[in-house]
């Protein structure tokens, strides 16, 4: 085996949102508290507080730093590419940073996605590599054939339209999870457009079939992630290696939370 086919390592951790607590904030950094004062639902601010605290940890203890020295740069590879075609922001919008949290510092060449929904936080990490990971809670929407109009490719609402009623609600999230999870590991997030990417079906491997339109990755490993029936998860890696994947569950994860 030459080292390029070797394959690429990827974790992913389970958070349960009952393992959110006030002794995490110390964690975050000022910019991160000062989000996190501006949620004013318990359960965002239980979801932000795990997602920031929760990569920290795990990035300190694979680089063996302490967690304070993990900092992370926010990037929006969409506002990115504005920038470059010299696109302007529309006046009076805000430029607040935001976008995909990169490590920097001691954590420099790590990557990482986070996702959150329901009583679900979410975090993938890789070395080198992008990924994106995304985590829906399925639930029913008043008008789900505008949303599927909004988020399916044609391709994918021709086969979403056929499946049998019933089971159209979940499948649109699993849709919408693996589209998320390569929008996400691109770094492009919602405003990459989730029309211009298609999938396999829900009840077929993961597997991005096409991205329309140009900016695509080059390659992208998919595969769904199990979050209990009541949701759809997918990750992505940009990767044409094989991946091979480690998942924590919400118990182990619990522990690194406590230290
Ligand atoms: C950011 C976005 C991907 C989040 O999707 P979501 O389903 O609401 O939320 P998720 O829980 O799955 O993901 C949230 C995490 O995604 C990460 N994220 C944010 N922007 C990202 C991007 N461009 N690419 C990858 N990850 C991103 C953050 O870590 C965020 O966690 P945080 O809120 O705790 O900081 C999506 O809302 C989006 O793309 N929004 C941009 C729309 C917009 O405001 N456009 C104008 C400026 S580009
Ligand atoms: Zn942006």
């Amino acid at each position: 085996m030459t080292l390029s086919s070797a394959p690429l390592d990827s974790t992913v951790w389970w958070a349960h949102t009952s393992s959110a607590s006030e002794r995490l904030l110390r964690l975050l950094d000022r910019s991160e508290r000062e989000r996190q004062e501006r949620f004013r639902l318990q359960a965002d601010r239980d979801r932000h507080l795990l997602g920031r605290a929760l990569s920290r940890l795990v990035l300190a203890d694979r680089t063996g730093c302490a967690p304070e020295r993990v900092a992370f740069e926010l990037r929006c590879r969409s506002c990115e590419d504005k920038a470059r075609t010299g696109a302007q922001a529309p006046p009076g919008v805000r430029e607040e940073p935001h976008g995909k949290p990169v490590p920097t510092g001691a954590a420099l060449g790590w990557e990482v996605s986070v996702s959150h929904s329901g009583e679900w936080v979410v975090l993938a990490l890789a070395r080198e590599t992008p990924v994106g990971v995304d985590v829906e809670r399925v639930s029913e929407a008043r008008d789900l054939a505008g949303l599927a109009g909004y988020a399916l490719a044609d391709s994918e609402q021709e086969a979403w339209k056929a499946m049998p009623e019933a089971d159209r609600t979940a499948a649109f999230f699993g849709y919408w999870a693996r589209k998320e999870a390569l929008l996400k590991a691109t770094g492009l997030g919602l405003s990459g457009g989730l029309r211009r990417v298609a999938v396999s079906a829900p009840d077929a491997r993961a597997r991005l079939l096409s991205w329309e339109g140009g900016g695509g990755p080059g390659a992208a490993w998919l595969s769904d992630l199990d979050g209990g029936p009541e949701y759809r998860a997918a990750l992505a890696v940009l990767t044409d290696r094989e991946v091979r994947l480690t998942v924590h569950p919400a118990d182990r994860t619990a522990d690194l939370l406590r230290g």
